[in-house]
This record gives C-alpha cells, sequence and structure tokens, in this order.
C-alpha cells in the first residue's frame, strides 16, 4: 500500500502575510479535503496567520530551519519556534538553499535532525543539475546527495527529487524519469530504514502543474509533488488537488 499521497506547496519568496491569509480564505471557498494531504511551505513572516486562516486539516510548513538549537545565531529561526506556531513540515536542502547559500549535504542533514527533535517532519530535497544528467550520472549523484542528507536522520522524513534543470524553467522531467529516480530512491532507504521505506514518502518537484500532476503522482514510488511557480494561485491549487 502506497503511503498517503502529499501535495506540498513551496511559495519559496512570495506573498506577505496578509496575502497570505486572503489566499487561504480563497482556497477555504473550494477546498474539499481529498483524499490526499496538502501543505503550505510559507514564508516564516506567514506562518502563524497562515495557519489560524486555512481550513482544518491543511499542514504549514517552513522553508529551511536552523541547524541550531537556540542562542547567538543572529536571523536564525530554530524549530522550536516553528514548532510552537504549529509547524507541521520543514524543507531542507532546497537546491536555491544549497546553491546561493553554500548548504552542504552535512548542514542538511544537521537541519533534518534539530528538525525532528522537535517534532517537525524534515522534507530533504535532492536532484542533479543539468551537466550531471547530461553526463548520465544523475541516478549515482542524487543516491550520494541523498545518502550525506540523511546522516543520522530517523524514518520520519519525506524525500523530494527535484532535478534542478527542472525547476522554474517550464520542462518537466517525464513521468518516466521521476520513476526512475524515485524507485531508486526508495531501493537506497532501505538500507538506513529497512521495511520503513515503504512508509517514507518520495516527492517529484519541478514544473508541476494542474495538467501533469496525475500522471506524476501515479507512478509505484512517487507520494507527491513538491511544487513551486503552480502554488501561488488557489485555482491551481484546486485543480492540483481535484487532480490526485
Ligand atoms: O520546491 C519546488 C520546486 O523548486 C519546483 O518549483 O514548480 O516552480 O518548478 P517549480
Amino acid at each position: 500500500t502506497k503511503p498517503r499521497t502529499l501535495l506540498a506547496l513551496n511559495w519559496k519568496m512570495n506573498k506577505a502575510p496578509t496575502e497570505a491569509r486572503a489566499w487561504a480564505r480563497e482556497l477555504a471557498q473550494g477546498y474539499e479535503r481529498a483524499p490526499v494531504e496538502l501543505a503550505v511551505m510559507a514564508p516564516f513572516t506567514a506562518l502563524y496567520g497562515l495557519k489560524e486562516t486555512l481550513p482544518g486539516g491543511v499542514d504549514v510548513g517552513a522553508q529551511d530551519v536552523s541547524a541550531h538549537e537556540s542562542g547567538a545565531y543572529t536571523g536564525e529561526i530554530s524549530a522550536a519556534m516553528l514548532r510552537d506556531v504549529h509547524v507541521t513540515y520543514a524543507v531542507v536542502g532546497h537546491s536555491e538553499r544549497r546553491e546561493y547559500h553554500g548548504e552542504t549535504d552535512a548542514v542538511v542533514a544537521a537541519k533534518a535532525r534539530r528538525a525532528q527533535a522537535h517534532g517537525l517532519t524534515p522534507i530533504v530535497c535532492v536532484g542533479e543539475g543539468l551537466d550531471v544528467r547530461e553526463r548520465g550520472e544523475h541516478v549515482a549523484y542524487t543516491l550520494a546527495q541523498l545518502r550525506g542528507s540523511l546522516e543520522g536522520v530517523a524514518e520520519n522524513v519525506v524525500i523530494a527529487y527535484e532535478p534542478v534543470w527542472a525547476i522554474g524553467t517550464g520542462k518537466t522531467a517525464t513521468a518516466d524519469d521521476a520513476e526512475e529516480l524515485a524507485a531508486a530512491i526508495r531501493e537506497a532507504l532501505r538500507e538506513p530504514y529497512g521495511a520503513l521505506a515503504d512508509s517514507i514518502r518520495v516527492l517529484y518537484g519541478g514544473s508541476v502543474k494542474p495538467d501533469n500532476i496525475a500522471s506524476i503522482c501515479a507512478q509505484p514510488n512517487v507520494n507527491g509533488a513538491l511544487v513551486g511557480g503552480a502554488s501561488l494561485k488557489v485555482a491551481d491549487v484546486l485543480a492540483m488537488n481535484a487532480a490526485l
């Protein structure tokens, strides 16, 4: 049996708190609780008001979390602070964090462990760039990144496979490409987690839209999507929710 599908929305650096609450009110008008789980990864400032405004059962997540517990880390947000405002998930190691903020696999794993210590579920992102794909090394590259990013991380985790060349480019991996990596990731998860690997959700991300989400999420090892651009408009989100 497949784990429950997760439709995870990543707003990235979009929507002020006021806009986030308006979005949540608009969603509430058309939202019917589907068999899938819906969660919104919002900017830190929007999280509290968003959770209060969203329909019951829709979760919120942060787009990052500090690797540190508390103290002299100016500008950082801790896992405990997120938990206090009813956050469920924390995205860690998104390719934009890895690329623009120098996050290594070791840092990503430390963030994931810290999130778990406070009851958050980390969404650990992995995926290759275009050069790696063109060399045909995408499976080995992604699995190495996965192992490094899961060092010491427990099984309460979600994995997002996001090929960097498909993010925000309109180029979507085919459903077969997504399944190839999702299956390889599932196999790799057996080493640390044994049979629990079957209950860990593996998402695909990269130009997911209402018209391609169903075929991607129907793949045997794909358990949902991490959606960027198409997560901003309520109409697109309702269409994706209905398609699953
Ligand atoms: O986290 C989401 C991914 O980066 C995908 O973004 O749907 O805009 O391609 P996108």
